[in-house]
């Protein structure tokens, strides 16, 4: 397996999500063990082992090495993540919803098998994931199931409450649209990310001392909030400057269905501004995990500069 601990100056995006890529057989092999009607499961595989970039389980994973854990404690975490990720690119890209046709450079799932059984393998891999962590051994043994249920629970229902905002938006009279802007994307995009970092530090912290074992979840939050919403000031500039066929999904979306965005709002320069202001802050909350922080310290440079 990936380590990904050994991140230089040069580092790429490939090679840092390399150890998010690794979980593949493992979510391969939960698909194909779990008993489940045959179209079901060749859906959810469809989503699921498309080519993303497992972000979410890359970061699941560096920040348990991040912690000085050990990555095979954190691995269902990872495949959990990325379950529910899947599930909510599934339903964001429904007709009801974004009305995409394109996802990862594929037919989205309901175009390829049709809207109900998108919606019904969506609503599988908002569940299987659940079923993981509450029986995985090694989380169990050290009593840590409940807590990472927990945790990926809330992210998942903020995550649903991000995609109200964002598709069905009602906010008080009173807010600026910078602000609901940050509303939408904190919750829309940056609660499964900065989960993913937390979940890395519960699943594998070997730290006894709490205040300690503390301060360390409290810096990966930080960083995990930061670089969750540059993740998708990023996605909403991509959307403006970038193609279709290097996105691998529908360009130019957000403006012609009157999403609010940092472009749209802010501009091209600005948004690129806040971009590198978000880095500096991600990067800026890893200092408790000294070099140990070096791995998600190059991710969040080659994040801020993705083309994909
Ligand atoms: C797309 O996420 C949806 C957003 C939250 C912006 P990714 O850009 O990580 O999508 P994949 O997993 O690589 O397809
Ligand atoms: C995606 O936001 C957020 C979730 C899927 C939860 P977008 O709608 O901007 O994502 P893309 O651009 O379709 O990937
Ligand atoms: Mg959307
Ligand atoms: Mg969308
Ligand atoms: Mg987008």
């Amino acid at each position: 397996m990936s380590d990904g601990s050994a991140a230089t100056k040069t580092s790429g995006l490939d090679d840092l999500l390399a150890c998010g890529r690794d979980i593949e057989p493992l979510m391969d092999r939960i698909l194909t063990e779990r008993p489940l009607p045959s179209n079901l499961r060749e859906a959810a595989r469809y989503s699921l082992l498309g080519p993303g970039k497992r972000l979410r389980p890359a970061l699941v994973l560096l920040s348990a090495q991040a912690v000085g854990g050990r990555s095979e404690d954190a691995r269902s975490a990872a495949v959990a993540l990325e379950m529910i990720h899947c599930f909510s690119l599934i339903h964001d890209d429904l007709p009801a919803m974004d009305d995409d046709d394109l996802r990862r450079g594929r037919p989205t799932l309901h175009r390829h098998a049709g809207e109900a059984m998108a919606i019904l393998a969506g609503d599988l891999l908002n569940t299987l994931p659940f079923e993981l962590l509450a029986g995985d051994p090694i989380l169990s043994r050290r009593g840590l199931a409940a807590s990472a249920v927990r945790e990926l629970a809330a992210a998942t229902a903020e995550m649903i409450a991000g995609q109200v905002y964002d598709t069905l938006p009602r906010f008080p009279e009173d807010m600026e649209p910078l602000d609901r802007l940050r509303l939408i994307h904190r919750h829309k995009t940056g609660a499964l990310i900065r989960a993913a970092c937390r979940l890395g530090a519960i699943c594998a912290d070997p730290e006894t001392d709490g205040h300690r074992r503390a301060a360390k979840l409290e810096a990966l939050t930080g960083y995990g909030e930061a670089i969750g919403l540059m993740f998708q000031i990023v996605d909403d500039l991509l959307d403006v400057t970038a193609s279709t066929e290097d996105l691998g999904k529908s360009a130019g979306k957000d403006q012609a269905q009157g999403k609010l965005t940092y472009p749209g709002i802010l501009g091209i320069e600005e948004t690129r501004r806040h971009i590198e202001q978000q880095a500096t802050s991600a990067i800026g909350f890893l200092a408790p995990l000294g070099d140990a922080g070096e791995s998600l310290a190059r991710l969040v440079e080659v994040l801020a500069d993705r083309r994909r």
